[in-house]
């Protein structure tokens, strides 16, 4: 049994979020036992120590970037980290955008070869395509794949918090990318890319704009920028040969809505479909909405204590969602 003392000790540097005290302190309950013969169990305290401290060293680059991005600690809204266990095969991309994204994977992971004989791997992504069609996800699946972390940078919410001030906090962001491997992902591009329109100071946007292109053109880190955007139609051509390569999303084909359905339907008892009757009700809705209604769906099996789900339910959940959007 751990002393009184002990567990003070542990929650103590708990609280005062000192984790290198916490682990010693750990290490000294694991000694403990073990010379009480537990051995066992000082095995096991010892390996979730060093489980502990691997995690704590991923997440460390993490806080690094937060203090450099935002040392009033407004990280939330400038610099925002997410984590997914999510795989690209997890996810429904038609053939050709599945090897796009596959071969900035491969190129990634061949980094030193690549280098070695001069060749510059692609690094300088475009995404484009309509709103819930997979930019953020694809973004979050590659930055698992490469086991880095993704940082998403909202240029719109950037630049209407700091107006004035915003061409200085992206340059802490870009530090934080040359020192700090990782994905940084640029969403809502077109606030920066498109520069026609009349609200906001449009000068200060060029600033941050021509600033942005710099960076991405000078880089020398190997750390993955992603500039997103609903819409690719309003940017400028002339941006489009700034990137390594162009990936464009769009709304999913009869493939690809069966597939987003029948992995969504995977765990849950459903009938034979009649496709037919699903595809039409589907059609012109992004894979944000067809998984939003079939989640409908299933919900409505579960809450009236039905066995299955039938087309039924699933035609009239997506015939709503296309109702509500006004197709
Ligand atoms: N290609 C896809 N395969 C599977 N699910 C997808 C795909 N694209 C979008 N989704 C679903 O829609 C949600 C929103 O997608 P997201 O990547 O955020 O869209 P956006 O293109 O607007 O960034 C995802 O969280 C996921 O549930
Ligand atoms: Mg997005």
């Amino acid at each position: 049994m751990p002393t009184a003392s002990q567990i003070k000790a542990l929650l103590s540097s708990h609280s005062a979020g000192d984790a290198e005290r916490f682990h010693a302190v750990a290490l000294q309950m694991a000694a403990a036992e073990a010379r009480k013969g537990h051995q066992k169990l000082a095995d096991e305290i010892r390996e979730l120590v060093n489980k502990s401290r691997r995690n704590a060293q991923s997440g460390n680059i993490r806080q690094k970037v937060h203090s450099l991005a935002a040392p009033q600690g407004e990280a939330g809204e400038l610099l925002e980290a997410s984590e997914s266990h999510l795989r690209l095969s997890d996810l429904v991309l038609e053939d050709s955008l599945r090897e796009r994204v596959e071969r900035i994977v491969q190129e990634q992971k061949n980094l030193s070869k690549l280098k070695e004989r001069n060749l510059r791997p692609r690094q300088r992504l475009l995404f484009t395509g309509p709103p819930g069609c997979g930019k953020t996800i694809t973004a979050s699946a590659l930055a698992n794949e490469l086991r880095l972390p993704l940082f998403v940078v909202r240029l719109d919410s950037l630049i209407s918090r700091y107006l004035g001030e915003s061409l200085s906090k992206l340059l802490l962001i870009f530090d934080a990318a040359e020192k700090h491997r990782a994905v940084y992902l640029f969403d809502e591009f077109d606030s920066i890319g498109y520069t026609r329109d009349a609200s906001g100071d449009v000068g200060e946007m060029r600033r941050v704009l021509n600033a942005f292109l710099v960076f991405i053109e000078k880089m020398k880190s190997n750390s993955l920028i992603i500039a997103a955007t609903n819409y690719g139609q309003r940017l400028d051509q002339a941006l489009f040969r700034r990137f390594d390569d162009l990936v464009e999303f769009g709304l999913p084909e009869t493939p690809q809505i069966r597939q987003t359905i029948k992995r969504l339907l995977r765990d849950v008892e459903n009938e034979e479909f009649d496709w037919k009757k699903i595809e039409p009700a589907a059609k012109e809705l992004s894979y944000a909405e067809i998984t939003r209604a079939t989640e409908e769906a299933i919900k409505e099996m579960i809450i009236h204590d039905l066995n299955m789900v039938t087309d039924k339910a699933l035609v009239r959940a997506l015939s709503e969602r296309r109702m509500n959007l006004r197709l």
